[in-house]
């Protein structure tokens, strides 16, 4: 209870007020009581004195020739106060007393009465005046006793006036006085209470305000105000208090918005983010982490759940990495990189790591592809240089002599050289459209002139594989803005692999017709079909379908994949089906030019 500064703050007041009371009011008493007793020593001596002015009797130098007189001078003259007794004894051997106030005690020996103190009587032979207080046991008086020696010519002492006078009154006014002290103490302390407990409630509600405030800001409630009463210490303390809350609003209202623009960052990035702990606990995981690494939601540590994609990542590694490294991680679809670092905790010290996956599958088809590339152009072109090669040897080594033969033997390398020269012009042009190198002249264009044209170039290479091939044009609005030589490039491309992959005999129509806002030219083939399984893949750079075969025919396996390239910097689409034995259909499909 004494813990509290309110309680504290009584105390002491308590103890201040209580301390100050007792010894004012014991020095005031004391004094009191001190002035008293000399006001009535003062008075006593002045009574003997004039006891002894109003006695001519006393005045004699022989007092017991004198006593008789004496007597009288007591019994008659001296007026004595109700509390006062006066005993005039002789100086002699047994101190007689001669006359007295109270009857019956002359020719008695002062040391025998007992109402007379016979120490200070003894104390004032020598001369001087003696005085003392007794006090009664009994009846509880206090007497003041005073011997008063008197010297005759001779400077002898003739006797003394012995006066005692009741000051009990005085201790009874000293002791009312202590008593009053004592209450108005009471009182003060009382009141000393009741003023402490205003006082220091005055100081120790702010405080008590305070704390509570202070509390449940610690429970996290920020919207909290002191209300400022004073200038002074205290009310500084709240002005504080405010400010301080202020700023922790403020900066807490920071850190809440930088950490849900991070957390925003990371639920929505597309790297997968995974922060654990150096116990391994997860502290945090993106949508897009628990994707890859299939956590699922009863998974709480680390190990358990990369265990389950490899084991080269489990955080003993990682530390022996000194929590920094990079690792490719291959799940049965994708490719990830891993980067790992470290974060520090509180102390400055390493807290976990954070895991980044970043997804590299496509990076990591692209450069397959890139190898797939180069490795199929050398293989494209070491096939005809080969034939050239070895035709040529056959010519040097004597085949020319037969002409013939030589003729048939260099058609072979002419038409391989034309391959190859085709070859290396597709590949021009691809590279070209892969580097955005091409300059696309887009012009007006109707598409019935140059499907017709197209169809009037291929007619003849039908016609030598005995395919009857039709064409129908659109008599409504075709035009299109489209690059001239692009267009017939991919006309020639589509009707000639129509013709080329339709056996003998076989059908090519071309039909032009028209939706809301394209062009849609149908290119429709009775030839050899796509198989299911393939149809994905025939836009690919020398993908074809019969290896053998389509070399056989001339092809590079570049036509479609530079068709699609053109029609796709025109907006354009083209669309491939096919029935595997039965025949295919490609829809090149093309804005129209309104207007
Ligand atoms: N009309 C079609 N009918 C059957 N197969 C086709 C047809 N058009 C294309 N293909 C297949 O798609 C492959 C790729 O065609 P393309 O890129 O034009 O190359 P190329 O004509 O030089 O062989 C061809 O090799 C062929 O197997
Ligand atoms: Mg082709």
């Amino acid at each position: 209870m004494f813990k509290s500064i309110r309680w504290r703050f009584v105390l002491i007041y308590f103890l201040l007020i209580f301390l100050a009371m007792t010894i004012v009011g014991f020095f005031i008493v004391m004094q009191f009581e001190k002035i008293q007793l000399d006001m009535n020593s003062k008075n006593i001596k002045a009574r003997v004195t004039s006891i002894y002015a109003s006695s001519s009797a006393m005045q004699q130098d022989n007092w017991i020739s004198n006593a008789g007189n004496i007597k009288r001078n007591v019994m008659n003259s001296i007026q004595l106060g109700y509390n006062e007794n006066v005993y005039i004894i002789l100086n002699d051997m047994n101190k007689t007393i001669i006359a007295s106030s109270i009857l019956g005690l002359e020719e008695y020996s002062a040391y025998n009465v007992e109402r007379i103190n016979s120490e200070i009587l003894v104390k004032s032979i020598n001369g001087a005046v003696a005085e003392t207080i007794v006090k009664n046991e009994l009846d509880n008086t206090q007497i003041s006793h005073i011997s008063y020696p008197l010297k005759n010519d001779g400077e002898d002492i003739k006797g003394y006036i012995y006066l005692t006078n009741d000051i009990s009154y005085i201790y009874s006014t000293v002791d009312q006085s202590r008593d009053m002290f004592t209450r108005a103490t009471f009182i003060a302390l009382l009141l000393t209470i009741i003023l402490g407990f205003i006082i220091s409630k005055s100081i120790t509600g702010p405080i008590k305000a305070l704390t509570v405030k202070a509390k449940q800001m610690s429970q996290g409630d920020f919207n909290q105000k002191v209300e400022i009463k004073s200038d002074d210490e205290i009310g500084q303390l709240g002005k504080m208090f405010n400010y301080l809350i202020d700023e922790l609003r403020m900066s807490m209202s920071r850190l809440t918005q930088e950490k849900s623009k991070i957390e925003t960052t990371l639920t929505y990035m597309a790297d997968g983010v995974l922060t654990v702990d150096k116990r391994g606990n997860i502290i945090h995981i993106n949508p897009v982490a628990k994707k890859i690494l299939s956590v699922r939601s009863k998974d709480v540590f680390y190990d358990q759940i990369i265990s389950r994609k490899t084991h080269d990542l489990y955080l003993d590694r990682i530390e022996e990495n000194k929590w920094n490294g990079t690792y490719v991680l291959e799940t049965e679809k994708e490719t990830y990189k891993v980067d790992y670092a470290p974060f520090m905790d509180g102390q400055n010290q390493i807290g976990g790591v954070i895991l980044v996956f970043k997804n590299i599958t496509e990076q990591f088809r692209m450069e397959k592809l890139q190898k797939e590339f180069v490795a199929n152009v050398s293989h494209e072109l070491k096939t005809p240089i080969t034939t050239i090669k070895s035709y040529t040897e056959t010519l040097l080594e004597g085949a020319l002599e037969e002409e013939e033969v030589a003729t048939d033997f260099l058609k072979v390398i002419n038409s391989e050289s034309d391959r190859m020269s085709r070859l290396v012009s597709d590949l021009l042009r691809l590279s070209r459209m892969d580097h955005e190198e091409t300059s696309w002249t887009k012009e007006k264009i109707n598409i019935n002139e140059i499907v017709k044209d197209t169809y009037t170039k291929l007619l003849l290479q039908a016609k030598s594989k005995n395919i009857k091939m039709t064409c129908n044009l659109d008599s409504r609005n075709s035009n299109v803005l489209f690059d001239k030589d692009g267009l017939e490039q991919i006309l020639l491309n589509i009707i000639g692999n129509a013709i080329k992959y339709t056996p003998e005999g076989g059908d090519v129509s071309i039909d032009i017709s028209s939706e809301t806002s394209r062009v849609v030219i149908s290119i429709k083939d009775t030839g050899v079909g796509i198989p299911k399984e393939d149809l994905n893949h025939v836009f690919e750079r020398f993908y074809r379908v019969d290896k053998a075969r389509t070399r056989q025919m001339g092809g590079t396996g570049l036509g479609l994949s530079i068709a699609e390239q053109i029609a796709k910097a025109h907006d354009s689409v083209i669309e491939l089906n096919s029935e595997f034995h039965i025949g295919t259909t490609v829809d090149i499909k093309i804005p129209k030019l309104l207007k």
